[in-house]
């Protein structure tokens, strides 16, 4: 090890080392709260003064961050946040976590990393460590990130050291969180791969080192790839099941007791969140620049895309066995956020469904108690009235008013045979609603009998 790795290490394990985390969103706050909690003084650095206030008051924003524990750490001067890159100057290291979306074209939107990375370029000192953490196609961090920190003169390996070291955070999830889920690494070099990895083990329970950044970060791409390909799989066996007359919920799950090579995915109404409708086209983009055509990431994205189309369909077909059409009927949707129990609306499929509805004609409402106001730039509105929504009390009469009920996401809170019993129709896209119900029509299942034969065409 160099002697400036050695002396970083020594301000690690001695937890002397000032942690910096820049993007204090759904990743980089609980990053920091672990990091503080461990016993280094850190700082955030975020662009959005509202979220830097909110630190400072001790308060915090991220459901899955206790805000005693953000109150506790700020109070003991153990974390402060900042909208100013002024303050890498005084940091050991520093943990990258700004969004990575996808422009309009499906182009990886490597802004936000741009500017983080400027931004610490600017105060970058010798003897400190940058980790990129935001998901990103493979080749980033060296070809992207390392020049821009290296641009004042600096260089990697020998003045500062890199790694990357994607962030498996699960939103929501009550069993693993920041700290016990393992934390793969990848430096250019084993100088950078053994300090972050050190910085990573004072607060993290389980390390796992590879070879490159790049390895690191097509593990990220991997696994998100994984849930999107297999996602895609679920709803293309649903659709058929669909067609067949066949329940695709009591299939996987029965399918789910094979104790070896089978892992259940279930279908919904489409992908959600700021990570598998996204994270799969980084890797795509790249292989394309090599001539590589990524079937499967094609395939998966084209059916999961197509889902809310298709629970449109069902919308239609319910309000059919009333004699009714779209236009004109009020429609309930339960759920906006993209999955249970969470507050994040990015990309969630929920929205989609609304303004094809809203496209259509009905008169859209939903009720979601993690979301309670909903603007018309979320959700996008149609091209007629573009408005602004509040959650409805989720009443009996607010579910019997309404023409049909669409659950998108089944929160854990809301009471499901309630909605079964006051509904004039159901589509059920998540199985919230255990067993077959007149008023129900499931995704992927065969729907309820009709009350009366069709009408047979006159020869
Ligand atoms: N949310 C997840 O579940 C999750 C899981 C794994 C990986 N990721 C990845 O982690 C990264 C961050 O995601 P997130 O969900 O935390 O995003 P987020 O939008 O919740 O938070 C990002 C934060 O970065 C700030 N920011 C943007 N540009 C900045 C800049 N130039 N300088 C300083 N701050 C800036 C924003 O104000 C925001 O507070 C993304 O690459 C994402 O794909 C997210």
């Amino acid at each position: 090890m160099s002697p400036a790795a050695d002396e970083l290490l020594d301000r690690i394990h001695s937890h002397r080392a000032r942690a910096g985390v820049v993007g204090l969103g759904y990743v980089g706050l609980p990053l920091a709260v672990e990091l503080a909690r461990a016993g280094f003084h850190t700082v955030g650095i975020d662009v959005d003064p509202r979220k830097v206030d909110a630190v400072n008051r001790g308060t915090s924003y991220i459901p899955d961050v206790r805000e005693a524990e953000v109150a506790e750490l700020v109070r003991a001067g153990r974390l402060k946040a900042t909208t100013s890159f002024g303050a890498v100057s005084t940091l050991d290291t520093i943990n990258i976590c700004v969004p990575t979306p996808l422009r309009k074209t499906k182009d990886p939107d490597m802004s936000y990393v741009a500017g983080a990375v400027d931004g610490i370029a600017q105060h970058l000192h010798p003897g400190m460590l940058v980790i990129l953490e935001s998901t990103t196609y493979p080749g980033t961090t060296e070809e992207f990130v390392q020049p821009k920190l290296e641009a004042g003169g600096l260089k990697a390996g020998v003045d500062f050291f890199l790694a990357f070291s994607p962030e498996r955070v699960d939103p929501g999830n009550p069993t693993f969180n920041t700290h016990n889920v393992p934390k793969v690494v990848g430096g250019i070099d084993p100088d950078s791969t053994a300090l972050a990895g050190a910085l990573y083990s004072s607060a993290i329970e389980r390390i796992v080192p590879v070879s490159s950044p790049q390895v690191a970060e097509m593990v990220k791409l991997l696994e998100n790839t994984f849930r999107a390909v297999n996602i895609g799989l679920a709803n293309e066996i649903a659709l058929m099941c669909d067609r067949l007359g066949v329940d695709v919920w009591e299939v996987v799950t029965a399918a789910a007791t094979k104790p070896f090579g089978f892992m259940p995915f279930f279908p919904g109404p489409g992908l959600g969140g700021h990570c598998i409708p996204i994270d799969p086209f980084y890797l795509s983009w790249k292989a394309k620049q090599s001539g590589f055509d990524s079937r499967f990431i094609e395939l998966a994205g084209s059916i999961n895309g197509a889902m809310p189309h298709f629970v449109v369909g069902k919308v239609a077909d319910a309000l059919n066995r009333q004699q009714k059409s779209i236009n004109g009927s009020t429609v309930l949707v339960l759920g906006v956020a993209y999955k249970r129990d969470i507050d994040d609306i990015r990309e969630s499929p929920s929205l989609d469904v609304m303004t094809l509805l809203d496209q259509k004609g009905a008169n859209v409402l939903y009720s979601d108690p993690y979301v309670p106001v909903l603007t018309s730039d979320h959700w996008h509105g149609g091209d007629k009235i573009v408005h602004d929504l509040t959650s409805e009390p989720l009443t009996a009469a607010a579910i019997a008013k309404a023409d049909c009920v669409v659950i998108l996401t089944d929160h854990r809170v809301v009471d499901y045979a309630m909605v079964q019993a006051e509904a004039k129709a159901v589509i059920d896209t998540r199985n919230a609603i255990k067993g077959h119900h007149a008023n129900v029509f499931k995704l992927g299942a065969p729907g309820p009998a009709p009350a009366h034969e069709p009408a047979k065409a006159v020869a």
